[in-house]
């Protein structure tokens, strides 16, 4: 029986997910891949570079990465952290380090996406116009979408050199929470491997998932076990 983490009504959560959250609906973790990104070197589809050399193969593996985000469920965990935030309301951050969109569609609001959205899109120029939903598939260098100012599009996501998004709001939200669960994340990619370093001394800190993480003295508890078994039922909202 595992002992439940409480929240109260002073309580404010503030929690952290990495690519082990989704791997119970079927889309694989980084690490599980020998260093490999479904088959490619990172360097050659995750960096600016890659997009400078050859945009066709990097929006052939958004638009794979697309089609399998696309067929994937929410599992038990994504409805467990949407459902906590159904009980506390404006008390509940979710920042996640996933592309996919299974927290949303699992019922989360009060989110952001750290390294950027798989369904999202933006002018590679940054030429002004905000990034915008889109669920294209583009395969060749002539299918890639243009923005009005004739720059190309390219996927809103964070790719390796680049500077995470939402900071500043997260760096906020960390410094009033009161609990922070950190769930399906190795531990081992900046800053967020910090995020439970810079909670504040008095914040229980507790880690969900089947390993445990680089980090894990820095918590107070490591909850051990797939994110999908163990965090139904695992938070008691206590008002
Ligand atoms: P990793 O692939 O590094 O780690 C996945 C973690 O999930 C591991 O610690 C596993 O033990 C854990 N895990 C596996 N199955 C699980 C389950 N069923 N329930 C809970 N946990 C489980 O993924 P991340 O830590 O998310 O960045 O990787 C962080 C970042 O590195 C990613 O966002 C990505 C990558 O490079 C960018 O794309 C910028």
């Amino acid at each position: 029986m595992k002992e439940p983490i409480r929240v109260g009504a002073e309580d404010r959560v503030f929690v952290l997910t990495g690519a082990g959250v989704s791997a119970e609906s079927g889309l694989k973790t980084f690490r599980d891949q020998g260093g490999l990104w479904e088959g490619h070197r990172v360097e050659d589809v995750a960096t600016p570079e890659a997009w400078g050399a050859d945009a066709a193969r990097v929006w052939r593996f958004y638009s794979e990465r697309r089609r399998g985000a696309g067929q994937a469920e929410p599992n038990a965990a994504h409805q467990a952290l949407a459902e906590l935030e159904e009980g506390i309301g404006d008390r509940f951050f979710l920042c996640t380090q996933n592309v996919d969109d299974l927290h949303e569609r699992a019922g989360s609001r009060r989110l952001v996406h750290m390294h950027g959205e798989l369904f999202v899109s933006r002018c590679a120029e940054d030429c002004g116009r905000a990034p915008f939903a889109d669920h294209g598939l583009y395969e060749t260098e002539e299918a890639i979408g243009r923005c009005s100012c004739g720059g190309r599009i390219r996927p809103h996501i964070v790719w390796f050199g680049e500077m995470p998004l939402e900071m500043e709001r997260i760096q906020r939200e960390i410094e009033r929470s009161t609990v922070m669960l950190v769930v399906g994340t190795s531990g081992a990619v900046y800053p967020a491997a910090n995020f439970v370093r810079w909670a504040g001394p008095g914040v229980r800190k507790y880690y969900i998932g089947p390993e445990e993480p680089m980090n894990a003295r820095a918590f107070t508890r490591l909850v051990l076990g797939n994110a999908g078994d163990v965090l139904p039922g695992l938070v008691e909202i206590r008002d």
